[in-house]
């Protein structure tokens, strides 16, 4: 059993904290804000995460994870310190390091003794070698300590699964034995470990993150030949996807990634390029894709209703993604806009995220179920492929709706059965003629 302090309570960090603790180490999570520790106390997460409530909940009374806003108490015997601290978007695309800052600079005033501080928050390249700086220019007793970067794959919605089955854990650091160390953390989860130096495993992450994105650009614009040649883009995917070296991951085409990561990782990354001296053409073309995805949600509407003017249109799903509450760069926020933009009135409904997406758009008509979305709607445009909206009566939506168009934006839906429902059906990167039946 290891003694662990984790700083941030947000995806990373509560889901890092949760599950050391399962793992049987004891662990103290710190963050400034008192409300959320004292939620966290009393079993309320500030999060949505599947699973997650129950890890905490669990740990907490074995006594294995505990919630405080004193850095102090929370140093006082970690061995070891993750700092899980957001890293948003600054005004050019870098990635705003404030958060971290302050934090080394914390962790720096309380060192009483030796210490590991391991990265986990996405930072440009570097930023390891600069935390040190900070430690050894702030810190108050001269204790030993080793900065390690331990990028995160996780993600939202399956942050606790994808921390107990990771694909691989990276550790980078300019200290061997520390990487060790902070390896045999992971031993309970038998994965592939690489270790490499500092800059190398804080580029591991961006490029993953990229790469993802890419490849999720690359079948939005495929899926965009596909709708003008007649062809399929979900058979093509997964025609393509069968191919061991391309694999079928992250070729879901629909209205474009967002979220916290890619959309601000791939603007950082191009930025980092960009000021040394690099020129990141596919991380640009892969942004202006993305971009475009969202506007091409409102063309294809426009192709079949005419302008918006005075229509109603229904939005199922507002979060970025399925299972999650997040509505950070969400694809919905965009299509809306652009729908109110022209004139269109917008009612919506999401099974968890209108809380947040009431704090971003109070002008929205929030309703309390798609079928409520549906009735009189002039058109219903699906944008996050809950499980729910699979199993919806779609025939009782297409007669409540003034016009049964449907705009299926992640392709949930079977083109044929939706138009013998009677709706006017468009997907994403599908064929507006069925092929014939084999
Ligand atoms: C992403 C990465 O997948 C994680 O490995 C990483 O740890 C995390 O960022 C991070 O940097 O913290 P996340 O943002 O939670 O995780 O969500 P994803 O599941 O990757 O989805 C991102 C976006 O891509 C969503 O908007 C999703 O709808 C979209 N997407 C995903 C597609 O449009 N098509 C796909 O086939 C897959």
């Amino acid at each position: 059993m290891k003694n662990i302090c984790v700083i941030g309570v947000g995806y990373v960090g509560l889901v890092t904290g949760a599950c050391l603790a399962d793992l049987g180490n004891r662990v103290i999570c710190v963050n400034r804000s008192k409300e959320k520790a004292d939620n966290l106390h009393k079993g309320i997460l500030p999060i949505f995460e599947p699973g997650l409530e129950e890890i905490v909940q669990r740990n907490y009374e074995a006594k294995r994870l505990d919630f405080t806003t004193s850095y102090d108490k929370g140093l006082r015997d970690a061995e070891f310190v993750f700092i899980a601290v957001g890293t948003p978007s600054g005004s050019e695309g870098e990635a705003d390091l404030s958060h971290v800052t302050q934090c080394a600079e914390d962790i720096a005033t309380r060192l009483v003794k030796p210490i590991i501080i391991i990265n986990k928050s996405t930072v440009p390249i570097g930023t390891g070698d600069w935390v040190a700086d900070i430690i050894n220019e702030h810190r108050v007793n001269d204790v030993e300590f080793a900065v390690v970067s331990n990028p995160e794959f996780l993600r939202e919605g399956s942050g606790v699964y994808d921390f107990m089955n990771p694909d691989r854990i990276v550790l980078g650091s300019t200290s061997r034995q520390a990487a060790e160390k902070v390896a045999e953390l992971y031993t309970p989860l038998q994965t592939t470990t690489i270790i490499t130096d500092l800059h190398t495993a804080e580029m591991i992450k961006y490029a993953s993150n990229c790469f993802l994105a890419t490849k999720i650009s690359f079948i939005n614009e495929m899926a965009s030949i596909c709708e003008a040649l007649g062809a399929d883009v979900r058979e093509v995917a997964l025609g393509m996807g069968s191919d061991r070296r391309i694999g079928p991951a992250f070729l879901g085409a629909g209205v474009g990634w967002g979220g916290s990561c890619f959309p601000k990782d791939v603007r950082a990354l191009a930025h980092i390029a960009a000021t040394h001296g690099c020129h990141p053409q596919m991380l640009r073309a892969v942004m202006e894709i993305n971009q475009d995805q969202r506007k091409r949600v409102i063309q294809r509407l426009r192709e079949v209703m005419g302008n918006f003017r005075g229509k109603t249109i229904g939005v199922l799903g507002l979060s970025f993604k399925p299972n999650t509450d997040d509505m950070r760069d969400a694809p919905s926020i965009e299509i809306i806009h652009m729908l109110q933009h022209e004139g269109a009135q917008v009612k919506a409904y999401d099974p968890v995220a209108m809380n947040n997406a009431r704090k971003i758009m109070p002008q929205l008509t929030y309703c309390d179920s798609p079928y409520a979305v549906a009735d009189g709607a002039d058109g219903l445009v699906l944008v996050t492929e809950w499980n729910e909206f699979k199993q919806l009566d779609m025939g009782r939506i297409a007669r409540s709706m003034r016009q049964p168009i449907l705009f299926d934006g992640r392709n949930t839906y079977d083109p044929d059965k939706m138009k013998a429902l009677g709706f006017i059906y468009r997907g994403i990167g599908r064929a507006a003629i069925s092929p014939p039946a084999a």
